[in-house]
């Protein structure tokens, strides 16, 4: 019989998917973050064949050594950044993700961060709850419009795409975007225009919107220097990965207004906060929600489980991150 260990409770159906295969189902009851340490107990106490793991699960070196029988990883998460890439492929271990999970919704939750600082509805709510609305004022919070103005992307894989999308059919906005490579599509539907240099896409926007998984290469990608090219007018927005923003040099542009505001739903430590953040008005967080609609979550599981189901029996992973 074959088995799995799931690393924190996820929705019914993918559990149930793996079952109904006949294998055996191990949940961690802890509702919380297992510590890479918890995370290789469990994997030590049964020769697993496959583990569930999420975004809050570190899967380096040591752990695959704890778990030599387990054939895949798979991960219930667009990013992967919390796997060893280099580590799982030289050791011969399947590693997934689930790529379609969420893809369109963290794209409405660019959006939705880029609208609640252009239209400053977190300031103005927090003013009316405080009881400070005396009526009417033609001279409070004005916002900006966003319309006609330009959208950097960087990174224009399924999330940038569908960003590009809203930008340039809901707000008539020019696109452009800075990647590894060149995407055809997003140039060819939604005229965006490529720029290799990142900098020169961080000079031209008017909302820096990033969406590249976060590696070596893209570790703190966006820093002090990067930030002082932007327009003072500019927004950032991050529902990548923290990591991808020197989260500090941030808190430092938004203070001196280098920069106008920042939308985000990851952070650079999370869930702590660099000091000095939650202080800004001019900053809009949310907690690493930007995927959570229910149809999101059951996506996830479905294809977690179904990438676990593939690979145990036909031997063929399906949304391999290598
Ligand atoms: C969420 O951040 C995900 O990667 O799915």
């Amino acid at each position: 019989m074959k088995s799995v260990f799931i690393t924190r409770k996820i929705p019914d159906i993918g559990i149930s998917m793996l079952t109904n295969r006949g294998y055996a189902v191990d949940v961690s009851p802890l509702d919380r973050p297992l510590t890479k340490q918890e995370v290789i107990v469990a994997l030590k106490a049964k020769p697993y064949d496959a583990v569930l793991t999420l975004l809050t699960d570190t899967i380096d070196a040591e752990v695959f050594a704890a778990a030599p029988s387990v054939k895949i990883f798979a991960n219930y998460a667009i990013g992967f950044n919390n796997f060893n890439v280099e580590e799982g492929k030289k050791r011969g271990v399947y590693l997934t993700n689930t790529p379609g999970g969420g893809a369109d919704r963290v794209a409405e939750h660019a959006w939705a961060l880029i609208l609640a600082l252009s239209c400053r509805i977190v300031e103005g709510d927090t003013f009316l709850r405080a009881g400070k609305y005396k009526g009417w004022d033609p001279m409070i919070f004005h916002g900006t419009k966003i319309a006609g103005k330009t959208m950097g992307l960087i990174g224009a894989g399924r999330i940038g795409t569908e960003v590009a999308r809203i930008a340039s059919r809901g707000f008539g906005m020019r696109v452009v975007y800075h990647d590894i490579t060149r995407n055809e599509k997003i140039e060819s539907i939604h005229g965006a225009s490529f720029w290799p240099m990142i900098e020169d896409v961080m000079k031209q926007a008017d909302v820096v919107s990033i969406h590249v998984p976060l590696n070596e290469s893209t570790h703190h990608l966006i820093n002090e220097s990067h930030l002082k090219l932007m327009k003072p007018s500019a927004l950032l927005i991050n529902t990548a990965r923290g990591p991808i923003v020197d989260e500090a040099a941030l808190v430092n542009a938004l203070k001196n207004k280098v920069i106008a505001g920042a939308g985000l739903d990851v952070f650079e430590n999370e869930p702590a906060l660099t000091p000095g953040l939650v202080g800004l008005s001019n900053v809009v967080i949310t907690p690493h929600i930007a995927s959570a609609t229910e149809q999101a979550r059951l996506d996830m599981a479905i294809l977690s489980a179904q990438n676990i189901i593939t690979t145990l029996e036909s031997g063929i992973p399906a949304n391999m991150v290598y």
